[in-house]
């Protein structure tokens, strides 16, 4: 027997993740914050990583407004303070609805040029933290028979992009990892998908010379960068009961730029 899942038109129309349990790495800046913000709004409960001291700030703010986040100071890269933090937010909300693999970073350099720190860091981040995370959070979705995997690609994974092997390599390596969990996890109703954003303005894209970013332009259609608001959409389609069929895609959000 197939058992379509009930969808309440109002409610899915005002808060699209009522009483959802939301886990967003590097949540406190660019387009983390923009998620954490966006989810906030649509009713999810957070809990928030990050090494940025701004989440402080960003997690009081919300509880204010009336938002149950806790903010940790979690490296992706370290696992035993993945698992530490993922039993204390279990603990707090009992459940793990949702994960935003959404920390990145980027050392860029020529082939010829990188050193093997630049790649180790950006693999460590990029991709192994990715591993990490899921690996902790996802036997909390299997025993609920639920669960959101949303994770951080970039459309440089289908492009490829001058100066950034290292980058390149997490984020095509997301893509392949996310079809795999599709497949492994889809028996315990877990979606596993990935979002590729194209140029948005955030602190990592403020490291672009000012002439790469104009360079930029005339290759996306649409004209512009996009926004950290462009991508919190995504992860919030991806993240809500509505993409409860969609699972192993990427999404790319970038204008129109990716080839
Ligand atoms: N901005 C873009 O144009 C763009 C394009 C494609 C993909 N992306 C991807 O989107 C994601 C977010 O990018 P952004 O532009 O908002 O970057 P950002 O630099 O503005 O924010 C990234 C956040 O991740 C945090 N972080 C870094 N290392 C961490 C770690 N080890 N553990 C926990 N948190 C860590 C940082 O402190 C920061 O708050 C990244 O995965 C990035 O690769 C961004």
């Amino acid at each position: 027997m197939v058992i379509f899942p009930q969808t309440h038109i109002i409610e899915t129309q005002n808060m699209r993740l009522k009483d959802k349990v939301a886990l967003i790495t590097g949540g406190a800046n660019g387009i983390g914050l923009a998620t954490t913000e966006r989810f906030a709004k649509e009713g999810a409960k957070i809990i928030m990583w990050d090494l940025s001291d701004k989440g402080v700030e960003v997690a009081e703010r919300l509880k204010r407004e009336g938002c149950d986040i806790i903010f940790r100071k979690v490296s992706v890269t370290n696992e035993d303070e993945v698992n530490a933090a993922v039993a204390e937010a279990r603990t707090h909300f009992g459940r793990i609805d949702i994960l935003i693999n959404n920390a990145g970073i980027t050392k860029d350099r020529t082939l010829l040029k990188m050193s093997r720190q630049e790649w180790d860091d950006v693999i460590a981040v990029n991709l192994t933290g990715v591993f990490i995370c899921t690996q902790a959070v996802a036997p909390i979705m299997k025993e609920q028979n639920y669960g959101r995997i949303v994770s951080a690609s970039s459309n440089v994974a289908i492009r490829g992009n001058f100066g950034q092997t290292n980058y390149v390599a997490t984020k095509s390596a997301i893509i392949g990892m996310t079809k795999v969990w599709a497949m492994e996890l889809g028996k315990y109703n877990i979606t596993a998908n990935c979002i590729a954003p194209g140029f948005i303005t955030t602190a990592m894209t403020d490291l672009m010379p000012e002439e790469v970013r104009q360079a930029s332009l005339p290759s996306i259609p649409l004209g512009r960068w996009g926004a950290p608001e462009d991508i919190a959409n995504g992860y919030l389609y991806l993240a809500s009961d509505e993409a409860s069929f969609v699972s192993g895609i990427c999404l790319t959000i970038d204008g129109g730029a990716a080839r």
